[in-house]
Parts: C-alpha cells; structure tokens; sequence
C-alpha cells in the first residue's frame, strides 16, 4: 500500500466521556487523527463521538466498555483488529480517584483502581506496544499524577498506581524509542475536572487561584510533549517547585496534619 492510500491514523483515547480524556479526543480529532473513544458510560461517550464527528469532519467511534477489568485489554486489542484499525496514538488517560485510609476502603473499589490504572493499562501498551513497533511508529500516552511522589495517607493506592504508571512508561519510553515508538509519563498537578467531586463553584475558585489547571491546557501540554518524544512531563511550574518538597514532609507532621484535617473524613 503506498503512502496516499494508507488510512488516516487513528487515535484510541480512553476515558474520552469527560475531564481531560475528552480535551484530547478534542485535539486529536482537530489534528485530524480518526477516533476511537472508551469509556464506561454508553450514552455519553457515544454523545461525544458524535459532537467530534460533526465538529471536526473525522470518523469517531464510542465504545462503552469497563476497563478495570480483567480481561479489558484483551478484548479491546481484539476488537480493534476485528475492525480494522491501525491505533497510531493510545492514550492511557481513563481514571478513579478515592480518597480513604485502606482499611476502610471497600475491597472491589480498591480492586477497581489497581485494574483500570494498573493491569489494564500494562496490557494495552504491551498488545498495542508490539504492533506500533512492527510499523515502525506510534506514541503512547500514559496519565500518571503528580501524587505519584506523594505517598500521604488518604490516596495511598491512588499515589502508588500512579507511581507505577510513571516508573512503568520511562521503562518502556527506552524500550520502544529505537522502533519509532514514543512513551510518555504525564503527571499533572491539580485540574479542573470532576475526578474529585467539586463542585463548579469550588473549580472555579481554584481555577481564578492557580491552584487547578484547565484540562484543556493539561492536554495541550500532554500532547505537546508526546510528539516531542518526551519520556516523562510535569506541566505547570507551581508544580515543579512542590513536587520536591513534598518529598521531604516528614511522617510526624503528615500524622498530626491527618490527626486535625476535618476533610480527612469527610464523605465516609
Ligand atoms: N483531575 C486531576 O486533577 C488529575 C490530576 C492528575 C492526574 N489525573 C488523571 O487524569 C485522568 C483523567 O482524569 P479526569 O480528571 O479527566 O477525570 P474525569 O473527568 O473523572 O474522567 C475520568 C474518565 O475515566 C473514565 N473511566 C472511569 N472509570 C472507567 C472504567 N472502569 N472503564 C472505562 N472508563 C472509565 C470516565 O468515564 P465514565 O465515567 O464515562 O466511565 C471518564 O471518561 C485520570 O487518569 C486521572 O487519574 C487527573
């Protein structure tokens, strides 16, 4: 097949109902790649395959599907060839959030997490990994967080999935670099979506603050560094700064911080 009859390449964007995952269904689609969009909510995330397709010209295909399970990778890698479809660029992006200490945290939510942000994504990148690499070029994106260098109480499985995503994509950036394939670890800080239940209000005045991003801007600055073939990016400069002394919060000040925060149990 020469180069004017290849298909135009395809973006697999999971996550794609909301938040950040759909700002890079967004931009993708206005770079022209076709979309393949994943989430676990059948309506909406066929309402946006629609919006995309009618906005910016593209094939765009919404497929529910739960990623946290375990056979998630398997299937979706299957039906991807059973279609056809040649996936250029994964994005890694669908995700949970809790907050909690794990002894009182429910077992199939704990689960949940480790399965959508941990097995899933290993496996998408490995069956997807190996057939960007027999093409010779594709771009992996995977969202880990700023937490993952924030082992406190409260998102101990949460900072640990994400750490494991960020060691896990430097890993294998090295791995695929040479067959024209490019990872990339994105670890935002704080942005404006709804992964944390706050309200509008709230988002608003973290927004006017600095202390949330827009996900727009989070994706722009994820996809920047993607196909600039960065191993690894922390957008925002606030969170360059935080990130190191975070590390160095000593146990003591973290337990008398928990001991007194009223948030701590808020929504138990
Ligand atoms: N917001 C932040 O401050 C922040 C900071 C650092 C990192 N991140 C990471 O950024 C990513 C996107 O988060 P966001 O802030 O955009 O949150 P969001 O608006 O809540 O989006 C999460 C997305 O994941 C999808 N999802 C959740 N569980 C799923 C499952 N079992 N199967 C398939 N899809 C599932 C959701 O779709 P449905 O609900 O329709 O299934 C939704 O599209 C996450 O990985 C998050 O950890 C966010």
């Amino acid at each position: 097949m020469n180069a004017q009859q290849r298909p135009t390449p395809l973006a697999l964007v999971t996550g794609a109902s909301s938040g950040i995952g759909y700002q890079y269904a967004r931009l993708l689609a206005e770079k022209g790649y076709d979309l393949l969009l994943v989430s676990n909510e059948e309506l909406r995330i066929a309402e946006v395959a629609r919006e995309l397709r009618r906005q910016f010209g593209v094939r765009a295909d919404g497929l529910c599907r739960d990623l946290s399970l375990a056979d998630a990778a398997d299937s979706l890698f299957e039906y991807t060839r059973q279609q056809g479809f040649e996936v250029e660029v994964l994005v890694n992006n669908a995700g949970v959030f809790f907050f909690d200490d794990l002894t009182e945290t429910d077992s199939r939510r704990i689960e949940r997490m480790i399965g959508l942000h941990v097995q899933t994504v290993t496996m998408l990148c490995r069956y997807f990994g190996a057939a960007m690499k027999a093409r010779g070029k594709g771009y992996i994106l995977n969202m880990s967080s700023m937490s993952a260098g924030m082992p406190f109480p409260g998102i101990s499985v949460y900072a640990a999935t994400k750490s494991y995503l960020k060691q896990f994509s430097k890993a294998i950036h090295n791995e695929l670099y040479d067959y024209g394939v490019r990872v990339t670890a994105v670890c935002p800080g704080a942005v404006a979506t709804d992964l944390y239940n706050l309200s509008g209000h709230y988002q608003r005045l973290g927004l006017r603050l600095g202390i949330l991003m827009r996900p727009e801007r989070l994706a722009r600055k994820g996809l920047r560094a993607l196909f600039a073939g960065r191993r690894c990016v922390t957008p925002g400069a606030v969170n360059h700064l935080f990130m190191p002394l975070a590390a160095l919060v000593p146990s003591r000040l973290i337990r008398l911080i928990k001991r007194r925060a009223k948030f701590y149990r808020y929504g138990r």
